[in-house]
């Protein structure tokens, strides 16, 4: 049984098949796909199988693979499974296939038993391929229609050039080592050169023009670094946008906060340094000085920088003081918005934030008390009844807010609902009153991240049947 936190996955790897002996166990239908593959891929496939269909007696009689033996038994397989770099049980007898993966399993040679991940030890993942370019896409052989549907979206996606973007990018590598030792260089070039014409050239065949634009990046300056603010939206990563996903793919640093959740930071470039800023209520994991500082410094030494935050960086996200000090330490910043809580727990509760019949304005406050405990907001516009008002960082203070709700007009059976952890596994969604909510919440244990909506327009509330 693996430790908690183990992936339980099957582990993805690429093998060098070509000049290698392959045991291809079966001679039907179901080993001619296998056998397909493996010649490709350049593998000396030796066969045993008692009747070859006409596809794999060509390839006997083509000397393309060999026939080493008739009936399946152990004296024969232990006799050719020796030195075979894989085995393939492909015969359309499944304890036959067993029977094969039990005894490569106990020679130590990874087996796969077609349709059979249970004896197998390796399985073969559905493909795309352009030229050296492979995707791999395994579902642990559990769902693979879903594999096919992924596969055909990548297909469609995937330039037809991409194999000879890659070979070009290849050839070109000991010479862009040559001119730039440091692999942080050398990443930088070949990520510029993707995201510009050059890489549009090398796709087209063009080569001279390829050509042409990596010359002019290899002879610019080190490019100066730069911070990127990007929202990370609520937490489900589906709702992460275009660009964001981008920044995550191209950043060589992350400074992110404690409202992400561990899957937005999956999506983040597997080699990118990331750093723990996150603030959390009375305890500040790093000063807002000192994340400024490190964006900076880092910025100034070349890098690329995520500042990466959740929901939008400008709602609540101090994005406002982070950009006022790059500017300050003269370092240029992009800033990309991000679904705020709001729409994101909203839309995903249910709940609209604005409703013809009764809420012409939403208002967003936060609910985060001053030092001294005191709340500081603007009780006055929240208590008028023709709007929506959303609640961000109200659960520690959610008793005195709804009392001042109450205190300042709005009638204590007036709607309100807590949506914790929005848009993320394990959403819950609370509704009830402002006379109500605060016990409600206490009951329920609602903690962080939650965010309270109150208004007429929780009574519209509708749950997808
Ligand atoms: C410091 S604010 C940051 C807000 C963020 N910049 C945004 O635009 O959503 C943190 C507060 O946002 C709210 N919040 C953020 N993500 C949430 C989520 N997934 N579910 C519920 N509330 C969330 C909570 O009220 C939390 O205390």
């Amino acid at each position: 049984m693996p430790a908690s936190g183990v992936e339980t996955g099957w582990f993805p790897i690429s093998l060098r098949l070509e000049g290698a002996r392959v045991l291809l166990v079966g001679g039907g239908e179901v080993a001619v796909n296998k056998g397909r593959l493996l010649l490709d891929h350049g593998a000396h496939i030796e066969i045993v199988a008692e009747t070859l269909n006409t596809v794999v007696q060509e390839w006997v009689d083509a000397g393309l693979v060999r026939h080493v033996g008739g009936r399946v038994d152990s004296t024969i397989l232990q006799t050719v499974m020796p030195g075979c770099r894989l085995v393939y049980a492909a015969t359309d007898d499944r304890s036959v296939n067993r029977t094969v993966a039990a005894l490569a399993d106990t020679l130590n040679i990874p087996v796969c038993a077609v349709d059979d991940p249970e004896p197998s030890t390796f399985i073969t993942p559905a493909q795309v391929r352009r030229g050296a370019v492979r995707v791999a896409i395994s579902t642990a052989g559990g769902a693979p229609v879903l594999a096919r549907r992924l596969r055909e979206q990548i297909e469609s996606w995937m330039p037809h050039g991409t194999g000879q973007l890659a070979a070009y990018m290849q050839s070109r590598r000991a010479r862009v080592s040559a001119q730039y030792p440091e692999v942080q260089d050398r990443k930088r070039i070949w990520e510029d050169f993707l995201d510009g014409a050059g890489a549009e050239a090398a796709l087209a065949g063009d080569e001279v023009r390829a050509d042409a634009v990596l010359d002019v990046l290899l002879s610019a300056q080190r490019a100066a670094g730069e911070v990127w603010l990007v929202g990370a939206g609520p937490g489900d990563p589906d709702l992460l946008t275009l660009k964001a996903l981008h920044f995550m793919q191209n950043a060589d640093v992350v400074l992110y906060d404690n409202l992400l959740p561990k899957v937005l930071l999956e999506r983040v470039r597997r080699d990118a340094e990331l750093i723990f800023v996150g603030k959390q209520r009375n305890r500040h994991a790093m000063p807002q000085s000192e994340i400024n500082n490190e964006m900076v410094r880092h910025a100034k030494a070349g890098q690329r920088v995520l500042r990466l935050k959740g929901g939008d960086p400008f709602i609540f996200g101090r994005g406002g003081e982070e950009i006022e000090s790059l500017v300050d330490a003269g370092v240029s910043f992009r800033v990309v918005p991000g679904i705020t809580a709001a729409s994101g727990c909203a839309s995903y509760a249910g709940i609209p934030l604005t409703h013809r019949d009764c809420a012409q304005a939403c208002l967003f406050v936060t609910g985060h008390a001053r030092a001294d405990g005191v709340l500081d907001l603007p009780w006055d516009d929240m208590a008028d009844r023709r709007q929506t008002v959303v609640i961000y960082m109200g659960i520690s203070t959610l008793p005195a807010l709804m009392a001042g709700l109450i205190k300042n007009g709005l009638p204590s059976d007036w709607p309100a609902a807590i949506v914790e952890r929005g848009t993320q596994p394990g959403q819950r969604v609370l509704t009830g009153t402002l006379g109500t909510m605060a016990a409600q919440a206490a009951e329920a244990q609602v903690s962080s991240p939650a965010l309270v909506i109150v208004g007429e327009v929780v009574r519209h509330r509708v749950v997808s049947p």
